[in-house]
């Protein structure tokens, strides 16, 4: 069908830009960002070209977990803005072309929650099956605990009532109980509500623990996924769930809907992205090269969603012990630097030295591997981290717009403070990076802009190619006859590999980041000189065909 390469399934060559309204922009001068604020730093974000803004939760909370503590889904955290801010800010983000998607947190809710007072109240309320409880909870695997700093268990006794509740995360967080057929209804509700107000799909939390230990047991959990599917597609078509499935990939297919593609739209690629920090620390590209080799193919209209840093620790449970140790060798040595024992409190540019070049070839990396980009605020100018902030939000800092900060004009503490040194606001911001040719913020803008005039990386069947050289990782994308070569140098020191391009003899390779073209032999052989952590985005084109017409053309 020629009508395949549309906006229909927008997600497969979007863009994603995550961020957290109360760390974006303050719109009002008491030091927490807002929807005002945010709102006008739409036009730099739509020049940017990221084409899909995933809002972190921004509902009322008692902030016990940044917000992923809800007490109401039906409403804006007040400390962020109105409701009227909030269509405000689609109004305006929809005029600019973007499209916004939120957070859905719905495996638990905050202990404050009213459903939650009512339904402790006694064994008798009427909401007391909207929470998961056990007179005799099985004994808990230490090892899966979510956040072993402050929980042994997942369970909390609950005096007034005498039961136990279940918490898959803090114990302020219970569980809802998707086993209630009252609370699917409800989730549903939710998500009715919000499409309703322009949102065009959710970013679902803890997507596996959400299905898994309810009451009674679904007979099959996967059902509700379809269900819930089934139902924003009726509201709305080309509505997504970007779902937070961190599962082996043998686990992890079923999420999709194995074969239909019924269920969640998208998945994060966590086994992906681990390799890809075990590969860049051993500067070898092997781990992720094996990684994409066994990454099974998405079901048709899905797509893996890529990433290399988000608003969580970097988490690393997916190695081994020892890989582990060495990703925190290379990335986060001291203490200080690690988290749960499984993870790094840091984001990449420092992880990276501070080293532009190789920063430059990660997120090369990124928005080239097969599936959808999806960054988080501050990654297109190189944020740092500040190790002083507690736990998790040492990541989660304010953006930083210039060279003053630039995140709030009043007199009020910003709700975190952004750090000192080589990453303070006077060496990385906005608006220095605007008007320097060689900066990140740039670098981003030109990825961005390829990566959408590349729909063979979203589309195509990507295929990882032998290049004779353990650092360097080397994949083509084919579809319809197009093809989109990529090579990414791991290591510091420069590199010439050969790679055999079967099917494009006598193909030219026009390069797409920089002024060149090499050219592929009557063999199919192809010589690609990559310098210290260099990349090279290729586009190949038969002999009389220029290069901007062999590309497949998205509607
Ligand atoms: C996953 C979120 O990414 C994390 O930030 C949060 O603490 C837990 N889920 C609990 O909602």
């Amino acid at each position: 069908m020629r009508l395949t390469y549309t906006s229909d399934v927008w997600y497969k060559n979007a863009v994603v830009y995550c961020l957290d309204v109360e760390t974006f922009k303050d719109g009002n001068g008491d030091g927490v960002g807002d929807f005002h604020g945010l709102t006008q730093q739409i036009d730099y974000l739509a020049g940017l070209g990221v084409t899909c803004l995933w809002l972190m939760p921004f509902f009322p909370t008692p902030n016990r977990d940044d917000g992923y503590d809800i007490t109401d889904f039906y409403s804006i955290d007040p400390r962020l803005g109105t409701l009227g801010d909030f269509v405000e800010f689609m109004r305006t983000a929809h005029d600019r072309g973007l499209r916004v998607i939120a957070d859905l947190v719905v495996n638990h809710t905050s202990d404050q929650h009213p459903w939650f007072k009512e339904a402790r109240k006694s064994k008798d309320s009427p909401m007391r099956d909207w929470y998961v409880w056990s007179d005799t909870p099985e004994p808990d695997d230490p090892s899966q605990v979510v956040f072993p700093d402050k929980e042994s268990s997942f369970w909390e006794y609950d005096e007034g009532s005498g039961q136990y509740y279940l918490h898959s995360f803090y114990r302020h967080q219970p569980d809802l109980n998707v086993g209630n057929p009252e609370v699917r209804d409800e989730i549903a509700r939710i998500l009715g509500f919000w499409m309703e107000l322009g949102l065009s799909g959710f970013r679902v939390d803890a997507v596996p623990f959400l299905i898994e230990n309810v009451n009674p047991k679904l007979a099959d959990p996967h059902e509700f996924l379809q269900d819930l599917r089934a139902f924003m597609t009726r509201r709305k078509g080309g509505s997504i769930l970007l779902g937070e499935v961190n599962l082996p990939y043998k686990d992890l297919t079923g999420y999709f809907g194995d074969g239909l593609g019924d269920q969640i739209t998208m998945c994060f690629d966590f086994v992906g992205m681990q390799k890809a920090w075990l590969a860049m620390a051993r500067q070898d590209a092997r781990p992720l090269a094996a990684a994409l080799r066994e990454r099974p193919k998405p079901p048709k209209d899905c797509q893996w969603a890529m990433f290399l840093r988000n608003h969580d620790e970097l988490t690393l449970d997916k190695l081994s012990e020892e890989e582990r140790q060495e990703v925190f060798q290379a990335f986060g040595p001291h203490e200080s630097m690690q988290i749960f024992g499984r993870g790094l409190r840091r984001r990449l540019p420092t992880m990276l030295g501070g080293d532009l070049r190789r920063i430059k070839m990660a997120y090369s990396l990124l928005f080239s591997l097969p599936g959808t980009p999806v960054i988080f605020y501050g990654e297109e100018i190189g944020l740092g981290e500040n190790l002083d902030e507690e736990g998790r939000m040492a990541v989660r800092i304010p953006m930083q717009w210039s060279g003053d900060g630039g995140f709030t004009q009043g007199e009020a503490a910003p709700v975190r403070e952004v750090p000192e040194g080589a990453f303070a606001p006077d060496r990385v911001n906005v608006a220095d990076q605007k008007r320097d040719t060689n900066s990140l913020l740039r670098w981003f803008q030109l990825l961005i802009e390829r990566y959408r005039e590349c729909p063979e990386l979203a589309w195509g069947d990507s295929t990882v190619l032998d290049t004779g050289h353990h650092a360097v990782l080397a994949h083509r994308c084919d579809v319809d006859r197009a093809t989109v070569v990529v090579a990414h140098n791991l290591c510091d020191t420069a590199l010439d590999v050969e790679v055999t391009l079967a099917g494009l003899e006598r193909c030219q390779l026009t390069d797409l980041l920089v002024d060149d073209t090499l050219e592929v032999a009557d063999d199919g052989t192809a010589r690609l000189p990559l310098g210290p952590h260099g990349c090279r985005w290729l586009r190949a084109s038969p002999p009389e065909v220029p290069p901007e017409d062999a590309s497949v053309k998205a509607q």
